[in-house]
């Protein structure tokens, strides 16, 4: 069943530059609502369990590094299709290909340093919400 929820990260590229604030509000505009948000910073084993997926790429070393160099901004996001309406609100993984408008296309500098996060479906919004937030934390 298609649940409502994603999860996101500002990620240490965004709080570096200042662009929470304009980042959060951009997902507020688009209509989505927090039900769970905090100011944290992965350790090495957390950002290589995260992103486990992509732990045979060539870039895995540099992701790894790069998210743990500073502290994240994670969220857990409510709204109708809130997985795929977030991953258009964020735009293409390489902010050169991102459409106008979107996040990373205004906030993003590289493939590598593209200021957020989001889920790719359904299954990995509901793991990754609960890696970073307890039952409790979620409202
Ligand atoms: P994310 O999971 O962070 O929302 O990003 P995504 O789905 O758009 O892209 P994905 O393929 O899942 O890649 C995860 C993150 O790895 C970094 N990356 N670097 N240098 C590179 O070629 C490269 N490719 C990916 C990016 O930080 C990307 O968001
Ligand atoms: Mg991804």
């Amino acid at each position: 069943m298609a649940t409502n929820r994603t999860f996101t990260m500002l990620k240490p590229d965004s709080l570096e530059k200042g662009n929470t604030g304009a980042i959060l509000e951009k997902i507020n505009a688009a209509g989505f609502r927090i039900v769970a948000m905090k100011m944290t910073q992965m350790s090495t084993k957390d950002a290589e369990t995260f992103y486990a997926v992509h732990n045979e790429r060539p870039f895995f070393g540099e992701l790894v590094e790069y998210m743990t160099r500073g502290p994240i901004v994670a969220a857990i996001l409510e709204k109708d299709n809130a997985v795929e309406d977030f991953r258009t609100l964020i735009g293409a993984t390489n902010p050169a290909d991102a459409a106008e408008g979107t996040i990373r296309k205004l906030y993003a500098a590289s493939m590598g340093e593209n200021a957020v996060h989001g889920s790719d479906s359904d299954e990995n919004a509901e793991i990754e919400g609960n890696f970073h937030f307890s039952g409790r934390e979620q409202f």
